[in-house]
């Protein structure tokens, strides 16, 4: 800021406080301190203004504002450039330096929790009350905006809770995908296999899933088509019998609860025809390897594994 605005901000910031100071005190001259019965002389809706001078409490309540915000000018930067002179603050406050003396004390505080459990194997931090304590904020914080707040996920979103795993669900696998995230890459077959062959296929799953009905419309000779079709484009990822494979993120096909983007015979060939490829956001740069580590436990433990 040039010399010129700095000080036309000083003067101005600084002329303003005196003039309230000013203000605060003239009025108050010359009014008896005495409660009188003269009013000032104007009528509103039949009410009529006591000529009373304000309360003592709530004078000195104007004084003291105007005295803290000189003790604020003087100990922040609020004076065009004047930095300040708050103690603990080389150079001035500053929003970036408060975060950082905020972080340097959460690090020497937490510091040492998390080293501890970081030593440990994810499957006995899993166990530990206080962690999963620490599992539960942190999932709160960074996870439950797609996850939902019960880990239960939604559409799009896996459940963490049960035992369906898209890439594994050993506490190492846990770890890894957060970690290092999760691409998950299911091609569009619409152009490949053309309207009858996503429809054959659909019907195909939709037999497969457990105690399903087939669609109205759908004959064995579909399905039996789409069988043929799973066979030669889908076993690659899905596995011969439909199971999945978490080496590629791809899912299981045989149960309802395994599906995010929806298992109905409508669905199914939405997913089939375009596609889809779910995100899970690498985690090790933005939240590192220590909180991650009670993150993975955290999971391990919600999803009934740590006995
Ligand atoms: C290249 C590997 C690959 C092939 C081939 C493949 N898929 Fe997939 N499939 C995936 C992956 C990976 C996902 C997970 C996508 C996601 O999570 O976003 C997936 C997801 C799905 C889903 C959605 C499951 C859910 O959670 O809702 C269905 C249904 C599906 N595939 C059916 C098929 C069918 C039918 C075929 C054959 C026509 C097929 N896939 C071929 C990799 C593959
Ligand atoms: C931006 C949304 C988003 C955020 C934030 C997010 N996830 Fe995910 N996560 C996903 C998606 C989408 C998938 C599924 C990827 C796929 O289709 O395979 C996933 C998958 C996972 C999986 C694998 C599930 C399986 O079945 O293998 C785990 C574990 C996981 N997330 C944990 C976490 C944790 C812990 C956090 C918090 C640090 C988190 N996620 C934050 C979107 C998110």
């Amino acid at each position: 800021m040039t010399t010129f605005w700095s000080l036309y901000i000083t003067v101005l910031t600084v002329g303003s406080l005196i003039a309230l100071l000013w203000l605060v005190f003239a009025t108050r001259s010359g009014q008896s301190s005495n409660t009188t019965d003269q009013t000032m002389g104007h009528a509103f809706d039949g009410i009529e203004e006591y000529d009373n001078p304000l309360p003592k409490w709530w004078f000195l309540l104007f004084v003291g504002t105007i005295v803290f915000a000189a003790g604020y000018l003087v100990l922040y930067p609020g004076l065009g450039n004047w930095k300040g002179i708050l103690p603990g603050y080389d150079g001035g406050w500053t929003q970036d330096k408060q975060w950082e003396r905020e972080e340097a004390l959460a690090k020497e505080k937490y510091g040492p929790i998390f080293a501890k459990y970081a030593a440990m194997p994810v499957e006995e931090v899993a166990k530990d009350p206080q962690a999963m304590k620490m599992g539960e904020r942190l999932f709160a914080t960074y996870c439950s905006i797609c996850h939902g707040s019960d880990a239960k996920g939604a559409v799009g979103f896996p459940n963490l809770t049960d035992s369906d795993w898209r890439w594994g669900g050993t506490a190492q696998d846990i770890q890894a995908t957060i970690l290092g995230g999760r691409h998950a890459a299911m091609p569009a077959w619409g152009e490949v296999l053309g309207d009858k062959g996503v429809q054959d296929v659909a019907a195909f799953v939709t037999a497969n899933l457990d105690g399903r009905k087939l669609p109205e419309g759908v004959t064995a000779e579909n399905v039996d088509n789409g069988s043929k079709l799973f066979a030669t484009t889908c076993v690659a990822c899905h596995g011969p019998e439909g199971k999945g494979n978490p080496i590629m993120g791809a899912p299981d096909l045989t149960h309802p609860a395994a599906f995010i983007y929806g298992s109905s015979y409508a669905q199914l060939q939405q997913t089939i025809r375009h596609g889809r490829q779910g995100q899970m956001p690498a985690q090790e740069q933005y939240l590192g390897k220590d909180k991650v580590h009670i993150l993975a436990a955290y999971i391990y433990n919600i999803s009934g594994q740590a006995k």
